[in-house]
């Protein structure tokens, strides 16, 4: 099957009132354009064609030349729109699937079969058509004697009876290209909104002896059109539930779906256990074993096998097997943590390797830093690893040893085997196998106290 695609994407999206062009808002951290592209692509479709507004960058922007580009200048409505691909796709054999920017709810195979049905039928158009209860703001199917495709009503346009019918136009179709774009010369924007209507195009097909069929979908939810936020959420939802049971049929645990959210572009392999109020986002990877949660978010991260997370936040980092991660810690991008390494709880760390089996268990921040392997951190110690105007390096080399509430003043580096005494401030290097001790010396006063409170006042009242 060698069909193209025509993405409908130039309408301003006004009800979504936004800055934002109403395609590029993300659905389960995939602007929603990007499902749509997908969805096509995984129906076998080879060609895809967007038609973008004059502001037309920013999806240009996200989609790259993964797809082509058509610009409509202006938009006067959906047929104007379509017509703006003719010189692209002229000559071309085959199917066109029509489709708008703003459904991503369709299932893949549901495409692949509008396609095959059409193809099979020999029609020259066929609109995919769902029944709704409220068919408000919908172009209404209307069919003949014989119950075949008649024409399609706007909305504005319809007679009350007209209103009346249930089975809606989904916005999605597919043609045959030469009979699409020569009915899109002939339609003409007489309707109640002055547009050039798609619509219009499978009445004159079916005017002038072409077959028009209706492919009518059971499951009206794939069909659903975002035009605002109330219809952005509900879409959200549909594709969460879809995904989360996704990955439960495919071995992972989820001890309450309803509180677990997992991207659209996620990996995770059988046997990963979530628990309650977990994010997994963008383009994480959870290989099996591993327990994410309770409370936890992880972005865009490589999660190897039984690694725990804790609630922690985990962003754009890589933990390897047997890593742990929490509670309550924050491991920003580009942070390591080999086999066995432990990030435990109140700490924060960024750019920061740990090496294999390599300890961080409490109240630290690392920044910048690379730990060897078999290393222990002392609770509080931080690195000093900015003087105001750049960053600086600090390392930890094998097996040294730094104490408690220490601060390790960058660049410096701890050498294999050292220890650093507690509660130092280190700014030179420390050697391999050396203690490192940088604080004052403790004296003890005797009788001090005796002293001070005999020479001071009782206290005063209040
Ligand atoms: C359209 C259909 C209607 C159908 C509904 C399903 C027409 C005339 N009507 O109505 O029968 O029930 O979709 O959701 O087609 N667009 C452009 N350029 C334009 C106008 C629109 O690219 O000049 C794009 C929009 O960005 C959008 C899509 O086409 O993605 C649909 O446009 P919209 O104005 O929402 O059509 P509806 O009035 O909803
Ligand atoms: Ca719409």
């Amino acid at each position: 099957m060698s069909a193209a695609a025509v993405v409908l994407a130039a309408g301003k999206g006004t009800r979504m009132k936004s800055a934002v062009p109403k395609v590029l808002h993300p659905i389960c951290g995939l602007p929603m354009i990007a499902h749509v592209v997908n969805n096509l692509r995984e129906a076998g479709v080879e060609r895809i064609l967007v038609v973008v507004g004059q502001e037309g960058q920013e999806i240009q922007g996200l989609l790259g030349s993964e797809v082509e580009y058509v610009v409509q200048a202006e938009q006067l409505g959906t047929g104007h729109a379509v017509l703006q691909a003719e010189a692209v796709l002229q000559g071309c054999s085959g199917p066109v699937l029509v489709i708008h920017g703003d459904t991503p709810l369709y299932r893949p195979g549901t495409l692949r079969d509008l396609i095959e049905a059409h193809q099979s039928s020999k029609a020259l158009a066929t609109v995919l058509s769902v029944v709704v209860d409220d068919p408000t703001g919908y172009g209404r199917i209307i069919r003949d004697a014989a119950d075949r495709f008649a024409k399609i009503v706007e909305q504005k346009d319809a007679g009350p009876e007209e209103a009346l019918v249930k089975e809606i136009n989904s916005g999605t179709y597919v043609f045959e290209c030469e009979p699409l774009f020569e009915a899109l010369h002939q339609i003409s924007p007489e309707n109640a909104q002055a547009e050039y209507y798609l619509t219009d195009v499978l009445e004159i097909i079916k005017e002038q002896a072409g077959k028009v069929e209706i492919f009518i979908h059971g499951d009206h939810e794939e069909a659903l059109g975002i035009n605002n936020r109330v219809q952005l959420a509900a879409a959200e939802r549909i594709l969460r539930d879809r995904i989360r049971e996704r990955w439960m049929r495919a071995g992972v645990t989820m001890v309450d779906p309803a509180t677990t959210y997992v991207d659209a572009e996620a990996e995770l392999a059988p046997d990963v256990v979530l628990l309650p109020f977990t994010f997994i986002e963008g383009r994480t990877r959870v290989a099996a074993g591993s327990v994410i949660g309770p409370f936890s978010r992880v972005k865009d991260c490589v999660v190897g096998e039984n690694v725990t997370i804790s609630q922690a936040t985990v962003l754009e980092s890589s933990l390897d097997a047997d890593s742990t991660v929490g509670p309550y810690s924050y491991i920003r991008p580009g942070c390591r943590l080999a086999e066995k390494a432990k990030v435990g709880g109140f700490c924060e760390i960024k750019n920061t390797t740990v090496g294999p089996g390599s300890k961080v268990p409490h109240l630290t921040y690392l920044g910048d830093t690379s730990i060897g392997s078999g290393v222990n951190i002392g609770a509080g110690t931080i690195t000093c690893n900015y003087d105001g105007k750049k960053k600086h390096p600090t390392v930890i080399d094998d097996g040294a040893f730094v104490g408690s509430n220490c601060n390790l003043v960058a660049p410096v580096e701890i050498g294999a085997g050292a220890y650093v005494a507690a509660g130092s401030t280190v700014t030179n290097d420390v050697p391999p196998g050396a203690l490192g001790v940088a604080r004052s010396r403790q004296r003890n006063i005797p009788d001090w106290v005796q002293r001070w409170s005999s020479k001071t006042n009782a206290p005063e009242e209040g």
